[in-house]
């Protein structure tokens, strides 16, 4: 009987999210067929994450439960992938004696085969980084949707002093803009209505001198009803050209995910963040001026090393200041081989902690005021499906990405979108009614002209 079945498990950040669907592409190639079920795998593959020390620790633990499986089942195949295959590299191999295959960012190409000489009985590494990999002619493996991941660009050269990423996913490398471009469509094809692009660092996306701005607008012009995301943008390299596009496009979602990670200007050298407060606020602003009502979200690091109680408070200052639609909060974790692993990590545990929960408490309260506000305002909502809690309603999603439930009426169907006139909300939640379908098409291609 031949082997090919493969579950796989994906944690950490969007881009591991679309790397699976890479993954799955290739050896769907190669004749293997997915299973939702470990206990029914041949192979079982974790895509994991490094970006934290909790993150490393959750896979761990999952690697426990996988064990167990392997113990039953002595000839499963259990490879690593993603962050943590090139962090560890043979250590995972030494230290947990079931992982069999341990694959790296950049060497997917060659899973068929390292899964090959794991079935042979040996070990299947593969950790190089790549400077020129990106998957272009891959075509990833996505089940029918209404939204899709695409990653235009791979690697990370900003080298954050706190960040493992340029470690783990190696040098910055673009994607041709044409195959992105073609993806698009073909996704568009599909029925899809929601696209993201995908990088850590979108901004300084550069194929044969077009910019991420040339490819946000290629990407919009594809299908006029489908929407365009992207993440993650850092504040130096965020261009006006950029914000021109957002604003021309009426299909480029304005919602701009800025990490700010400090407000103190102190902390932000120490992190290589290479811009200032100053120079952040102001992208703010005319963000603002350029694009009516764009939102922002972000991303914060309490407890970086010799942060004190006033860089916190100038952190709270800033989200008071730009009032973030949210945020994803993190205690600073050490990662082994960056430059700030060999700073005294000197904010002791429970101060961490204890700032952590006061930006999570802003946070909390802005979001809940932001929400308020839009009571008795009417959203514009792609509508997504059932909402998990009731099927009695339907939920979906704002331009500014925001969660929307409204009851069941007859005529909708996932993938509309429809308006809906808010009537409650929640710090996370917006609660409403249908008021009338939308052609958004039409309405976009109006407001083009
Ligand atoms: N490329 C993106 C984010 C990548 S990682 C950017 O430039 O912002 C996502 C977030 O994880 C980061 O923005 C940062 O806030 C957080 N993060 C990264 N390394 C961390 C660490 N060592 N400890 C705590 N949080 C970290
Ligand atoms: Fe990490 Fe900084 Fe690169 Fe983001 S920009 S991935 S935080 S090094
Ligand atoms: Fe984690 Fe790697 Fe993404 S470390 S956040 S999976 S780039």
């Amino acid at each position: 009987m031949q082997k090919n079945k493969i579950y796989i498990e994906t944690y950490g950040c969007q881009m591991n999210l679309a790397d699976t669907e890479i993954v799955l592409g290739i050896l769907k190639n190669k004749g293997y067929t997915v299973t939702k079920d470990a206990e029914d795998a041949d192979v079982v593959l974790v895509n994991t994450c490094s970006i934290r020390d909790n993150a490393e620790q959750r896979i761990y633990g999952r690697l426990g439960n996988f064990k167990t499986l392997k113990d039953k089942k002595p000839d499963l195949v259990v490879g690593i992938l993603g962050c943590m295959a090139e962090r560890l590299r043979k250590d995972l191999v030494e230290d947990k004696s079931i992982v069999d295959v341990v694959v790296g960012p950049d060497e997917y190409r060659r899973l068929p085969e390292l899964i090959d000489v794991a079935y042979n009985g040996d070990k299947g590494i593969g950790v190089k980084l790549s400077r020129t990999e990106t998957y272009d002619d891959i075509l990833p493996y996505r089940e029918d949707g209404l939204q899709a991941w695409i990653s235009v660009m791979r690697g990370c050269d900003k080298f954050c002093t706190f960040c493992v990423v340029p470690f783990t996913r190696g040098r910055e490398r673009s994607r041709e803009l044409d195959s992105i471009v073609t993806e698009v469509k073909q996704l568009s094809e599909r029925g899809f209505k929601e696209v993201t692009l995908l990088g850590q660092n979108v901004n300084s996306y550069n194929d044969e001198g077009n910019d991420f701005a040339d490819l946000l607008a290629a990407c919009a012009k594809v299908d006029r009803s489908m929407r365009i995301r992207f993440t993650t943008s850092h504040p130096q390299d965020l261009s006006d050209k950029l914000l021109y596009t957002i604003a021309e496009n009426p299909n480029i979602c304005n919602y701009i995910h800025l990490p700010v990670q400090s407000g103190s200007n102190r902390i932000l050298e120490l992190m290589n963040r290479t811009y200032t407060i100053e120079h952040y606020l102001n992208l703010i602003d005319k963000a603002r001026k350029i694009i009516p009502g764009v939102s922002f979200s972000t991303d914060i690091i309490a407890g970086f090393p010799t942060e004190t109680y006033e860089d916190h408070v100038m952190t709270l200052d800033v989200m008071r200041q730009v009032r973030y639609d949210g945020a994803f909060m993190f205690k600073y974790s050490p990662r082994e081989g960056t430059k700030a692993y060999r700073m005294k990590d000197d904010v002791p545990e429970d101060v961490k902690s204890k700032r952590l929960q006061e930006i999570i408490d802003l946070q909390q309260q802005i979001s809940f005021e932001i929400n308020q506000e839009l009571i008795g305002t009417e959203e514009i909502v792609l509508v997504e499906g059932k909402s998990r809690k009731s099927d009695k309603f339907f939920a979906g999603r704002t331009d500014s990405n925001k969660v929307v439930i409204f009851p069941v009426t007859e005529g909708i169907n996932e993938g509309d979108y429809v308006k809906v006139k808010i009537n409650r909300a929640t710090q996370a939640t917006l609660f409403g009614d249908y008021v009338e379908h939308i052609d958004i098409r039409n309405d976009n291609l109006a407001l083009i002209a």
